[in-house]
């Protein structure tokens, strides 16, 4: 038996407020990764899929980013309203949220 079926890997990078990368923690990623591991857990899943924070993952420019393997589906601009669509809709229901992938050839090879 597999450890994990999914892992959700979110940047928690924090760059000077003045840094013209910008960073995902200043953009509100640690409140999103906070929400991933509370509803997994309500939902009983967190023996099946982790949240995991992660440093810089160089989609610094698309950021809050959150990249989810083993899919490898990238997500960018997430907000903690947008958690709960990523569980239902990818996580559970295998339909990854294409509105908020990181639109760029190198990330999501399919978007557009
Ligand atoms: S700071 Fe989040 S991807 Fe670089």
């Amino acid at each position: 038996m597999k450890r994990f079926e999914k892992h959700i890997f979110i940047c928690e990078n924090k760059r000077p407020d003045d840094s013209p990368k910008g960073s995902c923690s200043v953009k509100g990623s640690p409140v999103i990764l906070e929400k991933f591991k509370m509803r997994l857990k309500e939902l009983g899943l967190n023996d099946e899929i982790r949240a995991n924070s992660a440093g810089c993952l160089n989609a610094c420019a698309f950021g809050p980013s959150i990249v989810v393997y083993p899919e490898q589906i990238w997500y960018g601009g997430v907000t903690v309203d947008d958690v709960e669509e990523i569980i239902q809709s990818h996580l559970i229901g295998n339909k990854p949220v294409e509105r908020l992938f990181i639109k760029d050839i190198r990330f999501n090879k399919d978007a557009s």
